[in-house]
C-alpha cells in the first residue's frame, strides 16, 4: 500500500477529490496537514476519517526552520508520496530534495505557461484560447518540475477569472486522482 500525506492551505477541494477516488486498496491516506488552522479542508479530511495536523508557519522565524519542522511531521507518517494540494507555500530546496521523486503538485495552468499566482487572470489578460492544469513532480524551482499530466479547457469570450477557475478546477479534480492512481500502480 502506498502511504500518502497531503498538504493543504485552504479549501481542500483537490484533497477531497483525492480522498474520494478509488484506488483498489493501493493507497492509504496517513495525514492531511495544513499550515493554516482554519483551512476548510481539515474538516473535510476529518469527515473522511483521515488524521489531520496543523503546523503554522508563522510560529517559525524563517522558511528553513518551518520546512525542517514540516518534514519531521510528515516523515512521522513514513509516506511514500507527499501531495501538495493547494499548499500555498514556496518550499526550500532542502525540503524538495528530501522528497525527490515522491513530491507532486497540482498547478492551475498549462505549465510552463503561467507559473506562480493569479494564473486565471493572467491567462485572460494574455488572451490564450486554451488554459488548464498541470500535475507535476516538484523540483526546487517553483512550478518547473517534470510534467506528469495536463488537462486543457477552452477560454470562452465571456470568461471571468472566476468562471475560468471553475472550469479548470473540474479538470484538476479529474487528473490529480488519476496521477495518484498511476503512482500507486508503479
Ligand atoms: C487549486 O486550484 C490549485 O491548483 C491551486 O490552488 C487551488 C487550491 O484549491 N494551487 C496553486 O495555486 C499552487 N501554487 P483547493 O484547496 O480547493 O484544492
Amino acid at each position: 500500500v502506498m502511504r500518502v500525506v497531503i498538504l493543504i492551505s485552504g479549501r481542500g477541494s483537490n484533497m477531497q477529490a483525492l480522498l474520494e477516488a478509488e484506488y483498489n486498496g493501493a493507497v492509504e491516506f496517513c495525514c492531511v496537514l495544513s499550515n493554516k488552522a482554519d483551512a476548510a479542508g481539515l474538516q473535510v479530511a476529518a469527515a473522511h476519517g483521515v488524521p489531520t495536523d496543523v503546523l503554522d508557519h508563522r510560529a517559525f522565524p524563517d522558511r528553513a526552520s518551518f520546512d525542517t519542522a514540516l518534514a519531521e511531521r510528515i516523515d512521522a507518517h513514513r509516506p511514500d508520496v507527499v501531495v501538495l494540494a493547494g499548499f500555498m507555500r514556496v518550499l526550500t530546496a532542502d525540503f524538495v530534495r528530501h522528497y525527490e521523486h515522491r513530491l507532486i503538485n497540482v498547478h492551475p495552468a498549462l505549465l510552463p505557461a503561467f507559473p506562480g499566482l493569479d494564473t486565471h487572470a493572467r491567462a485572460l489578460a494574455a488572451g490564450v484560447r486554451l488554459h488548464g492544469c498541470t500535475v507535476h513532480f516538484v523540483t526546487p524551482e517553483v512550478d518547473a518540475g517534470p510534467i506528469i499530466a495536463q488537462a486543457a479547457v477552452p477560454v470562452l469570450a465571456d470568461d471571468t477569472p472566476h468562471s475560468l477557475a471553475a472550469r479548470v478546477l473540474r479538470q484538476e479534480h479529474r487528473v490529480f486522482p488519476m496521477v495518484l492512481r498511476w503512482l500507486a500502480q508503479g
